[in-house]
């Protein structure tokens, strides 16, 4: 039986200081904690706030997520940030492969796959960012980029391995821009990516995956998202920053 609870969560990106991450932690988590039995909240500060956001939220369920993380558990990797750095800073959840990564960082999807593993051994729940790019849109690609996004980010990862694995599916142009793929389009691509899941594991494991849409989601854009069946959780960029605003964005029903 498919059984997968909603996931709201909001990607701060390089956003608020430490201060002001923990202000907005603390106003969110007070918000938003009518709804913690039914939905799970996360929310991803930078690297510098995720210590004292998981202080000041100890004793709230809203999750907190890294945006990102190195695969190597230690070593000489001047800037990096290791799995276990992240989950004893009090870290649930890590962000891997957004597309700003991507497009700005070298990510790739064999980069992606190393930080899924290292995520998985540390206990982290890891969120795999997907999606294609506007051009890859007009020529038609979508589905072959998400492809190969999906199977080189999960190589070598057995079903087991990946009971806690949500995938985000960004489309490159609806980020920041305004643009959100419509309900439809969003769905359509949900439902390639659970039968694409059903296609590399089984059914079973398809179906438990929670699978995110992230593009321009907004208070009044999130309903109708919600609505699909393939859709389980937004990851919103832009309209976390403000806690009222994604505080309306998880109060969604
Ligand atoms: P946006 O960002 O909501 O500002 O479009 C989404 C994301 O990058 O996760």
């Amino acid at each position: 039986m498919e059984n997968r609870r909603p996931f709201i969560s909001g990607n701060w990106k390089m956003f608020k200081t430490g201060p002001e991450a923990v202000e907005a932690a603390g106003k969110i988590s007070m918000i938003v904690a009518d709804v913690l039995s039914d939905i799970d909240v996360m929310i991803a500060p930078t690297f510098t706030a995720l210590a004292p956001v998981a202080d000041k939220l100890e004793d709230s369920p809203v999750l907190i997520g890294a945006q990102n993380l190195f695969w190597e558990s230690e070593g000489a990797y001047t800037g990096e940030i290791s799995a276990e750095m992240i989950a004893s800073a009090g870290c649930e959840c890590v962000i891997i492969g957004h597309s700003e990564r991507r497009q700005y960082f070298n990510e790739t999807d064999e980069s992606v796959n190393k930080k899924i593993k290292a995520a998985i051994s540390s206990k982290l729940i890891p969120i795999m960012c997907i999606g294609e790019t506007e051009s890859e849109r007009e020529e038609e690609k979508t589905f072959s980029v998400l492809d190969k996004q999906i199977k080189k980010g999960l190589e070598g990862l057995p079903s087991e391995e990946l009971k806690s694995l949500i995938i985000a599916y960004e489309p490159v142009w609806a980020i920041g821009t305004g643009k959100t793929a419509t309900s439809d389009q969003a769905q359509e691509v949900h439902k390639y990516i659970r039968s694409l899941l059903e296609n590399i594991y089984d059914a079973d494991f398809a179906g438990s995956v929670r699978i995110l849409y992230g593009g321009s989601v907004k208070p009044n854009n999130v309903a109708e998202l919600m609505e699909r069946k393939d859709i389980d959780g937004a990851l919103v960029g832009g309209a976390s920053l403000d806690p009222e605003t994604f505080s309306k964005i998880v109060h969604y029903k």
